[in-house]
Formats: structure tokens, C-alpha cells, sequence
């Protein structure tokens, strides 16, 4: 994440053009039309996946990259990524602009529209050309950001000049308590909406300084990589991910410890007791916010003893552009509302949460499949049901899909007149504090990251040896959740031969997530079965995968077609292990 990134969102926006930022860790076949199964031999495709993807659905004119991200492990080199992407887009952008970073510049291709970003820079200065303000109606877009759904084809989240600015500026003070002046350290991505929102707009556009971090909780160069950075720049808020913090405290953080990179002591991968703190300044830390995926009681009790602030927990979503509960803080201290351990807070002025419920869901933790019961009602305090919001929505909510009103009328509105569906699942306490539980759609959340179980089936049953597949998310300590597939084989597939054992499938498979989405989406678990477990009508049961994988109790339906299956799939899971870590 380099300034550049920053300049060209808000260039955009002071000439009335609509953004749409990509997270530097999607794959290439992220961004165009893609059939799920190119990565595998040509001779043994098998029934193929179309899926409409960023750069097709929003058709841009320009599009501007850096040259390559910098990872702890590696260089991502973005710019054959993008070549890879337009030569397969049918959409052709007129120009690219990109961005030399000197640990990686590359030969560009005036021919096919790059243009140097420096170049370009220069050229418009010798020029004199200012780029004047463009004035835009509060209706019309600022930003499309695509986010994950039940399908591989994500959908574009509309994000409105006017209400965003109101949202996002009025949640500065009043929810994470700062004023102009002040230092705001958002440590996300602007790929993702948390980025877009608090690391540049609300910041900026109350005047307070951004903090624009390129690196990790952990391992750059150590675990106090967060605590320096408060007392370099006196940051006064420091709004990360539930993972990233977690991060620091988890001792065995062993994915960095076969990076030749990396310090190899274990004290300087993680610091469970806490010890780099110690090391800093951090005096001018107030508040600690958390969002992105639900903060363990463990976690925060942690930080909020280490740092001594209050920990404040919030949810939100890419289609809310700005919490939708959240313990505030307020600018002055005696107004702020007290966090709850396990909750994130009440609700936020604007937005009117409620949790529908179904009698034939009232009584079970499924979350995924209680959403097909149509009829919905409001629940008591403390029952768990689908959170929703009442309309009106507040100003800074999405009120559109791009190329998808359809989509949004259905995907959000139908489920229950009068409210927009959350898809996640939860309850409201006495104290009218919301307590949320997790997704009720085909959707998980790895190290604050949304990522789609469908889109990851998608890809595995594209596997030319694969007749079915489920994927579901297993609790994960550091990362929250992780994916977890299970695959049945094609009648005619044996996993017998020297070329096609069990191992060299599952890397197979692995490969293809992780070619086709990204290596962020950490798709390492997979099982091979000799059948699903499924409903009489033909439905895989995934919420008797997820019990299975999270080593709950299996509740088993009355309408599974062979209840043996049960017991063979606990036997592999617990005879192998999470496989592929
Ligand atoms: N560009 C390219 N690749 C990326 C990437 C990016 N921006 N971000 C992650 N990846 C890649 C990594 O290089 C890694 O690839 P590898 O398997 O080849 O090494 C893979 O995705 C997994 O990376 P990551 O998710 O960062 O896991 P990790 O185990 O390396 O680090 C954490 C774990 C907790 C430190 C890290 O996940 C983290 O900082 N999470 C917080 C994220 C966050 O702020 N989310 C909030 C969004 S609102
Ligand atoms: P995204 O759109 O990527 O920001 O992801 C939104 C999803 O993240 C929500 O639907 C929730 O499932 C989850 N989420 C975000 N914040 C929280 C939180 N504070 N507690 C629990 N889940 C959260």
C-alpha cells in the first residue's frame, strides 16, 4: 500500500469519476470474465464456470496499478497480473497507468495504453493542468467496491458521494472520538472497505492525519511493528482486525518461521506477554477498535489490560461503509458508551437493527440454513436470529448493485418486507447491545478477509477428477475462520496410481484457490470423501461438515438420506487431522 494509491482514489473523486479500488492479493482471473477451469488440463475440462469479474462488470477507462506489492515472503509482480486479465477481458480500459516502484520496474507497452505514472505526473505539471473540481450531485457514485456474495461472481457495492461524506465524517468524532488534528492509524487495506473509509476518507475529511501502514502486525520486522507507530506518529485511535492483533499474542506464529527472512526466534514473531509494548511510548493511544470479524473475549481482554484502553468492538460490512454498531467514543471521554466484552455495542444513530427469527429456526445455531424459512418475525432480546436492518437505511449504506438492482432487491430486501438482510446471524441483549455470531450465507471470514465458500467450490468441483464438493469454514485461533473442502471422486477416478495420489490432488486443488482467487483466501484443508452428507431431496447438509470440522455436536437431521455418513466422515477428520497446513 504506497501514497500513490491514496492520490489516485482521490483524484478521482475531485473530477467526478467513479473508483473501484482491487485488494492487491486477488488473483488475475478476479478481474475478468472466467471460466473456473483453465488452470487445469485442457484435454479434461469438465462443465465450465462463467463468471462476470471486476474489470468486465465495471467496465473502467483507465486503470492504475503499481508495478508490484511488497510481501513478506515475496514480490507480487501486479502488472502480469493485469496483462494476464486485459488479455482475456473483452472490456479494453484505454490506458494503464502504472507505477514504478523501485523494487520491481518493469518495461511498459505504450502501444497497448501503459503510460508511466511519474511521466504522466511531470507531463501534466510542464502542462499546467490542475484538474479542477468537478461538482457531483450527493447521488451520484464516489466508489464501486466488489465484495464476496454465495456465488464466484462478486457484486459491486455503490458507495454515494453525499451520504458516504456525512456518514463517514460524522463517525470520526462520535464514534472513534477524534478531532481535526488528530492521528487516525487504520491498519486494513484500501482494498477493502475498512481501508476505503477510515484509512482515507473519514480521516481526511475531518482533517485528521492518516496513518498509511505497508507491512504486518507481525514479522515487519517484529511484533511491535504497531506500538512503534503509535509512538512515532502519537496516534490517538488504532482501528485494525480482530486477526491482526491476535497475531501479535499468538506465540507459535509458525507461518513465518520457514521464510528465510524472517527473525527466527520466537520471541520476535509474536509477543504473547506483551514485552514490545513495554518498549514504547504509547501514551497517546485512547482507543483500541476492532472490526471485521468478531473479537474473542480472550483478545480483548489481552489488549485492553496490555494498552490500558477500552477495546471497542464494531461491525460493519462493505455494503454499510461504516459501522453499524459500535460502543462509541465520543470526543469527550464521559460521554462514550462502555464496550461489552463479546458484543460489538448498540446500534449507531441511523441505522435501526433487528433480529428476525423463524419458528423453525429459533431453537438451532444453523445459521446458514435457517435462511430459507420464509417467514420471519421479530425476535425478543437474547434470541438468536438473522440481523437486520429496518428501512430507511442511514445515508452512507449502499442502496444499489452495480449492473444489479435486481440482484439488490432480491439478495437483500425480499427475505422479509420492510428490512434489509445482514446475513449474519445474532441477537440483541437486554441492554440493546448487538452480539454478533457469524454468516448465515455461503460466505466466511479469513483473517478479516470475506471470502466465498461458492466461488471456492466453483473452482474445486471444476477439478476434472471431482464429482462433488463442500466447502465450510472451520474456527480458526489466529485467522477466525479458515476454509475446510471436501470432495467426493468421479466414479472412474483412482487415487491409487503414482499420478494421482490423494496428496498430489489436494495440492492440485489447493493450487487452483489459490491461482484462481488468491493466496490470501489460505485454502489448505482438504478431505477426500466417499459421499456427502446430503438431505433426502438431494441438499448437502454443510452444517453437519461445519459441527464435523469445529468438533461440535452433529445434530442430524431426520431427512438425511444415510446417517452412516456421519460417522465415516468423523473418522477421517479425526483420523487425519486438518489436513495441509
Ligand atoms: N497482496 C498480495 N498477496 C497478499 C496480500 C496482498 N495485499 N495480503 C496477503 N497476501 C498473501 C500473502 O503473501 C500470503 O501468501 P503466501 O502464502 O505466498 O505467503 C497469503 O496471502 C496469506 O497471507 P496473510 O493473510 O497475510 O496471512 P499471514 O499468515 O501471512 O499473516 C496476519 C497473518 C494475521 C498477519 C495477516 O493475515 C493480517 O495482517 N491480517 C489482518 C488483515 C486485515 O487487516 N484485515 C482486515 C480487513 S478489514
Ligand atoms: P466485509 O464486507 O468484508 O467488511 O465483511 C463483513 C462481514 O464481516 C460481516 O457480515 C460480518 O460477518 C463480519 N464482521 C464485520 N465486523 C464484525 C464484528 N465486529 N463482529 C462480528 N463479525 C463482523
Amino acid at each position: 500500500m504506497i501514497p500513490q494509491a491514496v492520490v489516485a482514489m482521490l483524484a478521482c473523486a475531485r473530477i467526478g469519476a467513479v473508483h473501484s479500488v482491487v485488494f492487491g492479493g486477488f488473483a488475475a482471473s478476479e478481474l475478468y470474465v472466467d471460466v473456473a477451469t483453465t488452470i487445469f488440463s485442457a484435454s479434461l475440462l469438465p462443465e465450465v464456470t462463467l463468471r462476470a469479474k471486476r474489470i468486465e462488470d465495471c467496465q473502467p477507462k483507465v486503470i492504475v496499478t503499481a508495478s508490484c506489492g511488497v510481501e513478506p515472503s515475496r514480490i507480487v509482480s501486479y502488472k502480469p497480473l493485469l496483462n494476464e486479465a486485459l488479455s482475456k477481458c473483452k472490456h479494453k480500459a484505454s490506458t494503464q497507468i502504472i507505477y514504478q516502484r523501485p523494487e520491481q520496474t518493469l518495461v511498459l507497452d505504450p502501444e497497448k495504453g501503459d503510460r508511466d505514472w511519474e511521466e504522466e505526473v511531470a507531463s501534466a505539471e510542464r502542462m499546467e493542468r490542475t484538474g479542477e473540481c468537478v461538482d457531483v450531485a450527493a447521488r451520484d457514485p464516489l466508489y464501486l467496491l466488489y465484495t464476496s456474495g454465495s456465488t464466484g461472481a462478486p457484486k459491486g457495492i455503490v458507495r454515494e458521494n453525499g451520504g458516504h461524506a456525512v456518514a463517514v465524517n460524522w463517525s470520526m468524532p462520535n464514534i472513534f472520538g477524534v478531532a481535526p488534528g488528530d492521528v487516525f492509524f487504520c491498519s486494513s487495506d484500501i482494498g477493502w472497505v475498512v481501508g476505503h473509509s477510515f484509512i482515507v476518507y473519514g480521516p481526511l475529511l475531518h482533517g485528521c492525519t492518516t496513518v498509511l501502514y505497508e507491512g504486518k502486525p507481525v514479522g515487519t520486522p517484529d511484533a511491535g511493528a504497531f506500538w512503534r507507530i503509535v509512538e512515532e506518529y502519537k496516534v490517538k485511535v488504532l482501528s485494525t482486525a480482530p486477526t491482526a492483533i491476535r497475531a501479535i499474542k499468538v506465540c507459535q506464529f509458525c507461518r513465518f518461521q520457514n521464510h528465510d527472512s524472517m527473525p527466527k526466534a520466537p520471541e520476535k514473531r509474536a509477543d504473547p506477554d506483551g514485552n514490545y509494548v513495554k518498549q514504547y511510548d504509547i501514551s497517546s493511544l485512547k482507543h483500541l477498535f476492532l472490526a471485521g470479524e468478531r473479537s474473542d473475549p480472550d483478545t480483548v481482554v489481552h489488549f485492553s489490560k496490555l494498552l490500558n484502553v477500552p477495546v471497542r468492538d464494531n461491525y460493519w460490512q462493505t455494503e454499510t461503509g461504516f459501522p453499524i454498531t459500535a460502543p462509541c467514543a465520543f470526543t469527550h471521554p464521559s460521554d462514550s458508551t462502555p464496550p461489552k466484552t463479546g458484543s460489538a455495542g448498540p446500534p449507531i444513530p441511523g441505522y435501526d437493527v433487528r433480529v428476525l427469527s423463524s419458528t423453525l429456526s429459533e431453537h438451532t445455531h444453523d445459521h446458514a440454513e435457517s435462511t430459507t424459512n420464509s417467514k420471519l418475525k421479530e425476535a425478543p432480546p437474547n434470541v438468536l436470529g438473522n440481523l437486520a436492518l429496518k428501512l430507511p437505511l442511514p445515508p452512507g449504506c449502499f442502496m444499489d448493485l452495480w449492473n444489479g438492482t435486481d440482484k439488490f432487491v432480491k439478495g437483500y430486501l425480499s427475505k422479509s418486507e420492510g428490512y434489509l438482510d445482514l446475513t449474519d446471524a445474532g441477537w440483541i441483549d437486554s441492554d440493546g447491545y448487538v452480539n454478533v455470531m457469524g454468516r448465515t450465507d455461503d460466505v466466511i471470514n479469513t483473517a478479516g478477509h470475506r471470502l466465498s465458500t461458492g466461488a471456492m467450490e466453483e473452482i474445486v468441483s471444476a477439478h476434472p477428477m471431482v464429482a462433488e464438493c463442500a466447502v465450510v469454514g472451520a474456527k480458526d485461533a489466529m485467522k477466525g475462520e479458515v476454509a475446510v473442502g471436501f470432495t467426493v471422486l468421479k466414479q472412474s477416478s483412482t487415487l491409487s496410481t503414482p499420478t494421482h495420489t490423494p496428496e498430489k490432488l489436494i495440492k492440485e486443488l489447493r493450487s487452483a484457490v489459490r491461482t484462481q482467487i488468491g493466496a490470501f483466501a489460505c485454502f489448505n484443508h482438504v478431505y477426500v470423501l466417499e459421499k456427502l452428507p446430503k438431505t433426502r431431496s438431494g441438499k448437502v447438509l454443510r452444517r453437519v461438515l461445519r459441527a464435523i470440522v469445529n468438533g461440535e455436536e452433529v445434530v442430524v437431521p431426520p431427512t438425511i438420506e444415510d446417517p452412516g455418513v456421519v460417522e465415516e466422515i468423523e473418522g477421517v477428520v479425526r483420523g487425519k487431522g486438518l489436513k495441509g497446513v
